[in-house]
């Protein structure tokens, strides 16, 4: 690929200091070529506003090949509002950049809607709402489809199981261990569920009062670090991105990969680098579709919670095809998903 590789320039990226807060907002548009783009609203720290506008470029990228291999009739998109070092927000100045952000998404005429990603939830989308009527996963109460965590979680499992019968050749959790890495919205829910299915648990979080969730279902807690690099079966990050690299993968001793943290590769080459080391890696832009499926399942195909909840489970079938075509072709899965992906980006059906 080289800078000419026109499918690979965002259509739209805006970079604007919020006329309200004063703080730094990016919302990249990769594609509408398949409909709306869509795609979470991140709020959170970045050592510079440009590290947050290489985010938000990665991150809406990854989120078009989310949706394709989801099957949704939307491209990707995201908007990251980058948060000085330590800099805090009061409720004024939350809403602030939140209406600032909902400016700019109001300004783009329905080409992108935004949803809940990293530091922001449902609360978030409502005062969004109040700019523009582009924002997914409002509560139930004010007539979203509500917290989009829960459902990334359901997804997560689907993932899991279909990994484990295509590693392990069994579907069975409980005799399984896993290492979950990061217990906010997501992570949280994942861990309780794999408790409840009876599997064996670590876990661990950079903020030590998530410990109690941990021993509420049971989980050995373990630093970051530790975690990690745990010798359990499949690895589950939960956390932000970027944590395989070529540093850490030589030190992973599980024997699978799979979580809903978005952008875990810190590039593509790791997912070479993870075959070779023999490490079953599920892509995660189809591992935490789950959210996103069902939140445009039911606020724009107005489906039922049921019908919504089947499309999440669909995410077993769609990792069990690409692991398996990337081993008929001795390819990476990474790489197996981003060519289907594309495939049906070009081809204008999701
Ligand atoms: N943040 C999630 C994602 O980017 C969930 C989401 C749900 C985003 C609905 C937008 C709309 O996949």
């Amino acid at each position: 690929a080289t800078h000419l590789d026109t499918e690979s320039i965002h259509e739209h990226v805006i970079l604007r200091r919020g006329v309200r807060s004063g703080l730094p907002i990016v919302v990249a548009v990769h594609s509408t070529a398949l409909g709306q783009a869509i795609g979470g609203c991140r709020l959170a720290h970045y050592p510079h506003w440009r590290d947050g506008l290489t985010d938000a470029l990665r991150l809406s990228a990854a989120m078009s090949d989310k949706c394709a291999l989801a099957g949704l009739p939307n491209g990707g998109g995201k908007t990251v509002i980058a948060l000085p070092p330590g800099r805090t927000l009061d409720a004024a100045t939350r809403r602030a950049v939140l209406h600032d952000a909902g400016d700019v998404i109001a300004g783009l005429d329905g080409t992108y809607a935004t949803g809940p990603d990293v530091g922001t939830g449902p609360d978030d989308m409502v005062t969004i709402a109040e700019r523009t009527p582009h924002a997914f996963c409002r509560p139930v109460q004010a007539g979203g489809s509500g917290d989009s965590s829960e459902h990334t979680a359901v997804g997560v499992l689907a993932a899991l199981h279909a990994l484990c019968a295509e590693r392990f050749g069994s579907a069975d959790l409980s005799t399984r261990s896993f290492a979950v890495l990061g217990l906010g919205r997501v992570g949280g829910h994942v861990l309780r569920i794999l408790a409840d299915a009876g599997a064996t648990l670590v876990a661990a979080d950079t903020d030590e009062s998530r410990r109690t969730l941990a021993d509420t279902a049971g989980a050995a807690w373990a630093s970051p670090q530790d975690c990690l690099t745990a010798d359990v079966d499949v690895l589950v990050p939960a956390a932000l991105g970027g944590l395989l690299t070529s540093h850490t993968v030589p030190t992973l001793r599980c024997a699978a990969i799979a979580g809903p943290a978005n952008n875990q590769l810190d590039t593509p080459a790791t997912a070479d680098l993870l075959h070779q080391h023999g490490i079953l890696w599920a892509p995660d832009i189809i591992v935490s579709a789950g959210g996103i499926i069902h939140a445009t399942a039911v606020e724009l195909h107005r489906e039922t919670f049921a019908q919504a909840t089947a499309r999440v489970h669909g995410i077993a079938d769609t990792l069990t095809d690409i692991l398996r075509t990337a081993r008929a072709a001795g390819s990476t899965p990474a790489a197996a998903a981003h060519s289907r992906a594309r495939h049906q980006i070009e081809h204008g059906r999701p």
